[in-house]
């Protein structure tokens, strides 16, 4: 149900703006209080006067009232809204998002709104495969904008292939879900670790490694929005959270990573294990810059304790302890020998084979792995979405354990 939540609806000039219609009174049937906004071009494809009797509110295109020069303001619509939904989404109005080219009603609401934002693109398959149409969906959906992937199908122009908008009844249902999953970790505690950890060779040199931190950052978003209280360790990193229920407890080395985890490990039930650990450190820390003196340089590296397997170890019934993994053969087999040696509930599996997967970069292609050899594939994501995955995982998962 989505009972007393404020829809706002965006409609823009597409065909498929005539299912809008069906949208709307599946929002209203589910409980939603709903206002129209529309662009001028949606007005051709699907008329106010419909929209308006069913959604029971006045629908909104100008800035102001020709007849009485009342004002619309775009920031109380956007601030009225718990969720603003565009469907159809046009291809020029995905780019007026994506370069905040504020010349109607929808797009100004859309750059003042803070709700969460929902997008059912519809166009045709050529253009929906456009790199400039790819590029406007990936930087829209990098901000955080939920998109509800287009379906394959008869298109308009009688060609067939995807870009039909998805199914209004589904669109529902997404909204809806996002509504319903919003506090289901509330009273919860996790600790999230992340990013890279840099070992010292000198004062100013170390080793470290290329991980971003923006897997196990896009973690502690998703569980802190969900409702639990986040702690989230990271190693360097040039991100940032502003968020009340994510305390980040910036570290460098993996020593410091291990003590902090081990402090807070007793107090959280979920910890997820995102951080590129440096499994070696430098035998001795130079108190002072090496000079070079020689053609070569030893540098003795012994190892880092293990912070996954020393929680493992600490676990406690009612705990849920998830790791990652990167390999690069063998993996189920080598996962699986890391999920009894560290003893995860389960394992996040990145292949190095698949592009687009992995470190430094924005979307990601994982597998769960369980204990008992069970192997769930997903398909190249953004990372906050593969964070969603995984955190539908760890909710279903402290349901069991209950
Ligand atoms: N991990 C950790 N402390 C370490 C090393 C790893 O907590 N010192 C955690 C990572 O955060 C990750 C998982 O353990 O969740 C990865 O295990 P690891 O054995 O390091 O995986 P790989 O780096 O893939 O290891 P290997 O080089 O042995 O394949």
């Amino acid at each position: 149900m989505l009972k007393d939540k404020k829809i706002l609806l965006g409609i823009t000039g597409g065909i498929a703006a005539y299912k809008s219609v069906y949208l709307l009174r599946e929002f209203v049937k589910r409980g939603a209080q709903v206002k129209v906004l529309m662009t001028p071009m949606a007005r051709d494809f699907v008329g106010p006067l419909t929209l308006a009797s069913l959604s029971h509110n006045p629908v909104f295109t100008d800035f102001f009232d020709h007849e009485t020069g009342q004002w619309h303001s775009h920031v109380d619509l956007g601030l009225w809204a718990d969720a603003f939904v565009i469907a159809p989404l046009t291809a020029n109005t995905m780019a007026k998002m994506a370069y905040a080219q504020a010349d109607n009603l929808l797009v100004t609401t859309y750059l003042s709104a803070r709700c969460p934002v929902f997008v059912a693109p519809a166009m045709d398959l050529d253009m929906y495969c456009h790199p400039a149409v790819q590029q406007n969906l990936q930087i829209i959906r990098q901000r955080g904008v939920h998109v509800i992937e287009p379906t394959e199908g008869e298109l308009a122009s009688g060609l067939s292939g995807k870009g039909r908008m998805a199914e209004p009844q589904d669109i529902a249902d997404i909204v809806e879900s996002f509504f319903s999953k919003q506090k289901d970790l509330a009273g919860h505690k996790a600790l999230v670790t992340a990013g890279p950890t840099y070992e010292m060779i000198d004062p100013v040199r170390f080793i470290g490694n290329f991980s971003s931190g923006k897997m196990g950052f896009a973690i502690a978003q998703e569980l802190a929005r969900r409702g639990a209280k986040v702690y989230l360790i990271s190693g360097p990193t040039s991100l940032t959270v502003n968020d009340p229920n994510i305390e980040l407890i910036p570290v460098i080395s993996a020593r410091e990573m291990h003590a902090q985890a081990d402090r807070i490990f007793p107090a959280v039930d979920i910890a997820v294990l995102a951080a590129a650990v440096a499994d070696y450190r430098p035998a001795e820390q130079a108190q002072t810059k090496i000079k070079k003196t020689g053609d070569e340089l030893m540098i003795r590296l012994v190892k880092n304790p293990d912070i996954a397997a020393s929680l493992g170890q600490k676990k406690r019934p009612g705990q849920l302890l998830i790791g990652f993994a990167l390999e690069t053969d063998n993996e189920t087999a080598n996962a699986m020998e890391k999920i009894r040696k560290k003893n995860f509930d389960f394992i996040v599996l990145n292949s190095l084979r698949d592009k687009g997967a992995g470190f430094g970069i924005d979307t990601n292609k994982v597998s769960f792995i369980f204990p008992d050899g069970e192997r769930k594939d997903f398909a190249l994501k953004p990372k906050p979405e593969v964070a969603r995955d995984i955190v539908d995982q760890v909710v279903l998962m402290l349901k069991k354990k209950k």
